[in-house]
């Protein structure tokens, strides 16, 4: 049920559907196990029943509502330092392909959450897979809240809560891809100031005073930016602090 993409080069281009599954991510690591595939390779399934979260959270979505699914890539080139890079092309193609459906902001919580009115429409699993200092392959899980109308918690919203109406799930997953493409053919050219740069323009809550903590030790800070290994940098009263992603949660 789910077309290739038509105006891609490669993103998509090879496409494993399967109707349920635990997590597109575990099986498109194991697929990448079993034989070589193709960078740009899609697993996507309708009824992801133990999808995978940050943390070692879990994701869930209702069945056939929304996207699950996860992009095997192969970064051969990307030095396994500049890692975080891959977080940020895949959060600006969902951020770009959120500005051709809405003309509300999107922002990225750090390091990778899609957030539409402080709302996360989407979140995104990275798994890599190195070999000494390269990275011989990725997969990209993203879970994308599409047409699904009530969610647990309030901290969720869908694309049809923000825009009034409801997506065709193939129709959606081919145009992210189109826009996730050109993002990481852009990391492929080495723009790395390029994509930083738009990350930071769409980093939530940059340059405003918020409440952190980390050790359970509560301060007050303010975002401004990454550093290059991906690190939260938030200026505090004694200076600039880095942080990892298990290190620094938002309070307010
Ligand atoms: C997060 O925000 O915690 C990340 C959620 C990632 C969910 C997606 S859904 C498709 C892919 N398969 C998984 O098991 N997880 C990712």
């Amino acid at each position: 049920m789910y077309k290739i993409p038509a105006n891609t080069l490669f993103m998509g281009k090879n496409l494993v559907f399967v109707p349920e599954c635990p997590s597109t991510n575990t099986l498109a690591v194991e697929l990448s196990q079993q034989s070589p595939v193709k960078d740009g390779t899609v697993v996507i399934t309708d009824r992801q029943t133990a999808g995978k979260g940050q943390r070692g959270n879990s994701w869930e979505a209702h069945p056939e509502q929304n996207l699950t699914f996860s992009v095997i890539l192969k970064p051969g080139f990307l030095p396994v330092k500049n890692q975080f890079y891959l977080n940020i092309v895949i959060s600006l193609g969902l951020v770009d392909y959120l500005k051709a459906r809405t003309s509300d902001p999107t922002y990225i919580k750090w390091p990778n959450d899609i957030l539409v009115h402080g709302k996360k429409i989407s979140g995104i699993l990275i798994e890599n897979q190195l070999q000494g200092s390269a990275i011989a392959g990725t997969v990209a899980g993203i879970g994308f809240n599409l047409n699904q109308d009530n969610f647990k918690t309030d901290n969720a919203i869908s694309l049809a809560l923000v825009t009034g109406k409801s997506f065709d799930r193939s129709s959606e997953v081919q145009l992210i891809l189109e826009f996730i493409e050109p993002r990481y053919l852009q990391l492929r050219r080495g723009d790395y100031s390029g994509l930083m740069e738009d990350y930071l323009t769409r980093l939530y809550r940059r340059n405003a005073r918020h409440v952190f903590s980390s050790n359970d030790i509560l301060f007050q800070g303010i975002i401004r930016g990454v550093d290059e290994w991906g690190k939260l940098r938030i200026e505090t009263e004694t200076g600039i602090r880095t942080f990892d992603v298990k290190e620094v949660r938002y309070l307010d």
